[in-house]
């Protein structure tokens, strides 16, 4: 009987590939690049299961061009706003994230752009090795204090909850948003549970780590930004979307806000031109779970899923209601 066949949209850890090939066939996108939609189309025909990328749109379209016979989308990220969740389940296609695994890497990324931001080290590194440094001097590359100052987390999720705690280990005060309290972190960290207003209004450090869904679609606007103190740093590694990119980069341009952190971006590759031209925002390209083995074990967990469906158990990290 032949093997079941798998397609892996982009490149994946080489020891995800060797696992997932001693059960199926597989095709990798091997091009350095996410494949275009008419690719994807083109290339879903007739496979059983798909390893997509957070940059794969997976709807009706596709899983039609796929074909009755797939089974399962195993998504290569813990997000999954790329999937159309109704679709699949009419259609009775299993989708699957990497919920877990990624925490750790996630968080030390957001704290990473927090602690970059506050002691301004893109433009402090960059004015060295520009040859403009000519010595030490008193009111040079002032940044702001981190420890007592108050760390506002919107979103206490596993990340939210991650940085929250690193936050607490370098001697902030915590205080979050989320749809629900979580009393167990309130006693670990004496974090509050503030409302929304009272996040903007008293965070001196915000962290975004909410999902991106239809009412967190730019959960951080004009308003919002002029809520927040002069002085507040904004933090986003969540999903680009969740802040209105063109209204932040006003923002920090007018000094509504003192800096910002971005790991993603509205427009993925794009990054609104006016945030490029300003020194008090640092960003990077969505690289917050990039590390070996948080890589290794995003690849791991999709390849379980796929195995898991593909011989007829459940898989383990299930996205559909
Ligand atoms: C995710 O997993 O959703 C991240 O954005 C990429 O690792």
């Amino acid at each position: 009987m032949a093997r079941p066949n798998v397609l892996v949209t982009r490149m994946v850890p080489q020891e995800n590939l060797d696992r997932l090939r001693e059960h199926f066939e597989v095709e990798v996108n091997a091009e350095d690049r996410p494949l275009t939609r008419a690719e994807l189309l083109a290339k879903v025909k007739g496979r059983d299961a798909i390893l997509s990328m957070l940059t794969d749109t997976i709807d009706g379209e596709v899983l039609d061009a796929a074909g009755p016979q797939c089974k399962v989308v195993a998504n290569f990220a813990v997000g999954y706003n790329n999937f159309d969740v109704a679709a699949a389940t009419r259609r009775g296609v299993v989708l699957t994230n990497t919920p877990g695994v990624l925490d750790d890497a996630t968080a030390t990324l957001a704290f990473t752009l927090l602690l970059a931001t506050a002691r301004r080290i893109v433009e402090a590194d960059k004015y060295v090795r520009d040859g403009k440094w000519t010595g030490w001097a008193p009111l040079f590359f002032i940044g702001l204090d981190v420890d007592g100052r108050t760390l506002g987390v919107a979103g206490l999720g596993r990340i939210g909850k991650n940085v929250a705690r690193k936050g607490a280990a370098f001697g902030m005060k915590v205080i979050y948003n989320d749809v629900r309290r979580d009393p167990e972190l309130e006693a670990a960290i004496g974090a509050r549970f503030v409302d929304k207003e009272t996040l903007l209004a008293e965070s001196d450090f915000l962290t975004l780590h909410v999902p991106l869904l239809p009412e967190t679609r730019h959960y951080i606007g004009e308003k919002e930004l002029a809520a927040m103190k002069p002085t507040a740093v904004l933090i986003n590694a969540a999903r680009g979307p969740v802040v209105d990119e063109k209204a932040l980069a006003r923002a920090l341009k007018d000094k509504v806000i003192w800096g910002a952190g971005l790991d993603v971006f509205e427009n993925e590759p794009m990054v609104e031109p006016e945030l490029l031209g300003l020194d008090n925002v640092i960003v990077v390209p969505h690289v917050a779970s990039g590390t070996t083995e948080t890589r290794l074990n995003m690849g791991r967990i999709a390849v379980e899923n796929i195995t898991r469906v593909l011989t007829g158990e459940a898989p383990t990290t299930c996205v559909n209601p």
